[in-house]
Parts: C-alpha cells; structure tokens; sequence
C-alpha cells in the first residue's frame, strides 16, 4: 500500500546550494527559502553550521538565520560538532541533523574522521540538543555505494544506522549520496533495517538522480511503508566531498508523482517551480528538473 500524507524534507538551500562554486548572497538565499515555504513546504534544510573553509557557500550561515526567522516552516540544519552545535543553538535552531558515513572512505573526505571518531564526534551534539529540547535527525551518507569503495554491505549501514539510534537521533536519512541504489537494493535494505528492529517511521530516503533511478527509489520506498522524503526543489545539488554526486531528486518531480498518486504534500507544485525557476534564472543555468522544464514551458 501506499502512504495518504508523505512530508517532504526540503534539502535544495543546504543540499543543493552547498554545492555552487559562486557564492550567493544571504538575501537570495533567504528569498528562497521564503519562496518555497510559501509553496507549502513545512521543513527546509536551510544551512550548515560546518567550518566555512569546508563548505564556503555556506559560511553565511549566521546571517542567513536572521533572515529567516519569520519563515513559517521546520527548518533544521547541519552541524557537525560542538562548535557548530552552540552556533547554531546561538541563532535560536529548533532542529539539527549531525551527518554520519557508512564507509571509511567518506568519513575521512567530509569529515576528516575516521566512522567511529565521527560518532565519537556526534555523541556530545546529540545529548546537548535533546537535553535543549531540539529534534535531531541522523543522516547516514554512502548508504547503497561509495566512489572509492564501491557497493556498500548492508550489514554496514544497518550497523551505523543502529549506532545514530542508540545516540539519540529521533530519524536516520538513508543517504545514496552518489545516486547509485536501484529499488531492489532499496527494498533489501530496508527490509533489513526493519528484521534489525529499526521501524520505516524512524527512516527517511534521501535520493539522488545521477542514474535516474531517484523517483523508482522513493516508490519502492514508500510503497515499504516509509513515509519522509528528502528532495531538492529544482534538483539543486551534489555534494562537494564526494566525486560523481549529482543533484538530488527533484522536489517537483516528486510532487508531480505524489499529485498524480493522490497522496497528500501540502504543496502546491506552481509556486514551486516557480521559485526554482526563478533560483536557476539567479544561478544562471537551467534547472535538470524533466517537470520544473515541462511546467515551465507551458
Ligand atoms: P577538521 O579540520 O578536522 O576540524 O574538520 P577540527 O575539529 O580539527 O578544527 C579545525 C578548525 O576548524 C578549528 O579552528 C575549529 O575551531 C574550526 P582553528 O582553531 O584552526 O582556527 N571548526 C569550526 N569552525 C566553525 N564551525 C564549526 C567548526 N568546527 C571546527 N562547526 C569538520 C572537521 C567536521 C569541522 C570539517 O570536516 C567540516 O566542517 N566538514 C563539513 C563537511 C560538509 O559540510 N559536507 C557536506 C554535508 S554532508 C552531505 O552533503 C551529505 C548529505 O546530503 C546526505 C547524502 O547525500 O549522503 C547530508
Ligand atoms: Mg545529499
């Protein structure tokens, strides 16, 4: 069966723009954002409280908060540690997600740790944020494959995902950050994750597009009983430590499948391509959206 109400999770202004070499300024993004809640969107990945030498388009993240704090949406960011953690508490963050890896390789490139020094990294973020009463979401990256590694066992995201769990986090993301999952491997794992006694309520897919097997993935997923989804308006996106990322399913190709399904987003898929058109027109470049094309084209 298939779920009456699916929550998307927004992810185009942190996931998608975390990734654009020119930086854009605060107020654009914060027109964004304020475009796509008034789209129907109730939670946006807004920004990374991460070290800006790592992520540079991002290191305005103070000043975008403050540009945002009428929005009337969930928006969660990243932090990575403590640091990030209390500047991000500093601007009033209600949400937070710290951002884990499955495979050695990735966690060294994103986060200079090694799984375990990375956990070891998150365990104090996640205690302090729920002792401030802060929702916590657990992202999981390489969850299906890896560039350096290749196909990831399933044994091994189960086992992080368990260990995000353990720490605290109200949600794990199951990240295929290189866009390499097909739906049987998305039904194997998570199957898997539910024999190891983790429930599709606790999950979230976060898809991305390289293959374009994004929207087959999140199907298969839904129709397994999960029932968050990551996208990224526009298809906005990569990641800048992982060789070969491409954007993410595109918001407003889901939607426009969830339309067409009858199930329930709050959305309103007009307003939204037309803050991603508008966004790909301050970018410069077309947005690789197939319904963001056909819609706008009309
Ligand atoms: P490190 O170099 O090991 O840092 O990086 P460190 O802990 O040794 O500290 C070095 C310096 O950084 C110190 O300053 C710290 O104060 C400073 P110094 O004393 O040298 O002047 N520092 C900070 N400054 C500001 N904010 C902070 C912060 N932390 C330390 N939070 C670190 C370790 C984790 C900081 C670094 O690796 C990092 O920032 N990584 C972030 C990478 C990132 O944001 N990647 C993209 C997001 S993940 C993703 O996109 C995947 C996802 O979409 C899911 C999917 O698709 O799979 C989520
Ligand atoms: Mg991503």
């Amino acid at each position: 069966g298939l779920p009456a109400r699916v929550r998307i999770h927004e992810v185009g202004p942190r996931d998608g723009l975390q990734n654009e070499k020119a930086l854009v300024p605060a107020a654009i993004k914060a027109e964004f954002i304020h475009r796509l809640a008034e789209a129907g969107l109730t939670t946006i990945e807004a920004t990374s409280f991460v070290h800006p030498k790592w992520v540079p388009q991002l290191a305005d993240a103070e000043e975008l908060m403050r540009l945002i704090d009428d929005v009337d949406a969930r928006l969660p960011v990243l932090v990575p540690n403590e640091r990030g953690l209390d500047r991000a508490l500093a601007l009033g963050a209600r949400e937070i997600a710290v951002f884990a890896s499955a495979t050695e390789s990735f966690a060294k490139a994103n986060l200079n740790r090694t799984v375990d020094g990375a956990l070891e990294m998150f365990e104090p973020v996640v205690a302090k944020a729920k002792d401030a009463g802060v929702a916590v979401r657990g992202y999981l990256s390489m969850c299906f494959g890896d560039p350096w590694e290749g196909p990831v066992p399933i044994s091994q995201t189960v086992s992080v995902s368990r260990r995000l769990l353990d720490m605290g986090c109200d949600e794990i993301s199951l990240g295929d950050t290189i866009g390499v999952a097909t739906p049987g491997h998305v039904r194997e794992l998570l199957a898997t994750l539910n024999e190891a006694g983790i429930a599709d309520d606790r999950l979230a897919v976060h898809f991305h597009d390289t293959y374009g097997q994004a929207l087959a993935n999140t199907l298969t997923a839904l129709q397994h009983g999960v029932t968050t989804v990551d996208a990224s308006a526009g298809g906005l996106g990569g990641c800048p430590y992982a060789k070969s990322a491409t954007g993410n399913l595109a918001t407003e190709d889901l939607v426009w499948m969830l339309d067409g399904l009858g199930i329930e987003t709050g959305v309103d898929i007009g307003r939204l391509t037309a803050a991603s058109v508008w966004m790909a027109r301050h970018l410069g470049r077309p947005s690789p959206s197939r319904t963001v094309r056909a819609l706008s084209q009309k």
